[in-house]
């Protein structure tokens, strides 16, 4: 559920018309509701009852301060995959040991500040990477908490590119490697074998491939045991999709209840870490455009707006639907048949395809579910200037990244003596 939906014809977030942001913010704007952020992270941590967890919100999904701080407030804590975004957590108020740092390819910087600063735990992807950690942290005269991330071979049934628990991918390392990369842990000066990890993709629409990968994931557990590695530490990854067209995703509630079935089950007494973020912040964000031009073609008509691959990649890159909605219905336009596109120059430069739209030059379109995955993998090719974000909160609105300037896009150029 969010908290996006029209109004006399007028497509509100919360109590603001989004026309309204359009006009004045302009246009490419990325907007975030704030009730909506808040809501999906309570219906996460509310499903867990007294069961003993932490919910660390995947900041890769989007990484703008004032959506961490939101979610800061509530008590969440964060996931990481760089040293930036760990500068983001604690610039927005959140503290190091409510973040987990996961990643494949940690530097030695990154390794250390992340040890020096507290951070709670760090996922460990290979044995260099744990020989690595083990000599900085010895360095630093600390000891550091690490969970190995497995890679369980589940077929998580998502899109090549955001699954990650499969044996060919690079993610994790492999589950017939575990005992020994445990026991060597354990014997590894500078480490403290605390947790297990596993992620095994993103935009997972059934509960069977979570389940099957605890599964595997509690059998390695108990076979620890058995060699006296005992960890405290669960952590499963985000990856629970969302509605985008005709999905049916589990809730947050029906995903918890099959994993906590699953661990009540299997004697789990470990506190259980998830790292949300699409299922967070996916469906609390819309990127707002403007048509430029309608335009037709000699098989298709495009609505040319100004709004590009740069600003949403998602659609270029994966091929990815997202919903298109006029932001004012009540105009009476014609119907039309168009795919929209933006200025950049590149024919994949797509936003959506085949779509029915009543529209007109100047007009304002929302595409949906871009709260996660749209500004963070935004660029400036073509020179464009990364647009607007602006967070509502009920009746207000705030800006919470201004919009780019060209100038600010080579204020870290020279031009040669
Ligand atoms: N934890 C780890 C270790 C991850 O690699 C990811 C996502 C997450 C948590 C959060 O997953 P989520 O709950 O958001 O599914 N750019 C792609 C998605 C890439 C996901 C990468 N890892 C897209 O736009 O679909």
């Amino acid at each position: 559920m969010d908290h996006f939906g029209y109004r006399q014809d007028q497509l509100f977030a919360e109590d603001v018309s989004l026309s309204l942001i359009a006009e004045e913010v302009g246009t490419p704007c990325y907007v975030y509701s704030r009730a909506t952020l808040e809501r999906h992270y309570r219906a996460f941590d509310s499903a867990f009852g007294d069961f003993p967890h932490s919910i660390c919100y995947a900041v890769k999904a989007n990484g703008n301060l004032a959506v961490l701080q939101v979610l800061e407030r509530l008590g969440c804590g964060f996931d990481i995959v760089s040293g930036g975004e760990l500068d983001r957590v604690l610039a927005a108020g959140g503290r190091a040991e409510q973040v987990v740092f996961s990643g494949v390819g940690k530097s030695t910087a990154e390794i250390r500040d992340a040890l020096s600063r507290g951070v709670r735990i760090l996922s460990v992807e290979s044995e260099a990477e744990l020989e690595r950690i083990s000599e900085v942290s010895q360095r630093l005269g600390k000891e550091a908490a690490v969970a190995l991330r497995i890679n369980p071979d589940v077929d998580p049934g998502t899109h090549p590119y955001i699954a990650t628990g499969l044996r060919e991918n690079k993610f994790g390392v492999p589950f017939v490697d575990a005992v020994r990369l445990y026991q060597k842990a354990h014997a590894l000066k500078g480490i403290r074998p605390a947790g297990i990890a596993c992620h095994i993709g993103s935009q997972l629409t059934q509960v069977t491939p979570f389940c099957d990968a605890l599964e595997k994931v509690l059998d390695l557990v108990a076979e620890l045991k058995t060699h006296g590695i005992e960890l405290d530490h669960l952590d499963l990854g985000g990856g629970l999709g969302i509605r985008y067209a005709d999905e049916n995703p589990p809730s947050p509630g029906d995903y918890i209840e099959a994993l906590l079935a699953t661990l009540r089950r299997r004697g789990c007494q470990m506190h259980v870490t998830l790292e949300p973020g699409r299922s967070i912040v996916g469906n609390a964000g819309v990127l707002l455009t403007q048509v430029e031009y309608t335009k037709a073609g000699p098989d298709q008509d495009f609505a040319i707006v100004d709004a590009a691959m740069n600003d949403l990649l998602r659609p270029s890159l994966y091929q990815a639907w997202h919903e298109v909605v006029e932001v004012n219905r009540a105009g009476g336009r014609p119907t039309h048949r168009y795919d929209v596109v933006g200025p950049v120059c590149e024919s994949g430069d797509w936003l959506a395809r085949d779509r029915m739209l009543s529209i007109a030059s100047g007009d304002f379109l929302a595409i949906r579910s871009s709260g996660a995955y749209g500004f963070v993998m935004s660029s400036n090719y073509n020179a464009r200037p990364r647009p607007a974000e602006v967070m509502v909160d009920g009746e207000s609105f705030h800006i919470v990244r201004e919009r780019e300037s060209t100038a600010s896009l080579f204020a870290g150029e020279h031009l040669l003596p």
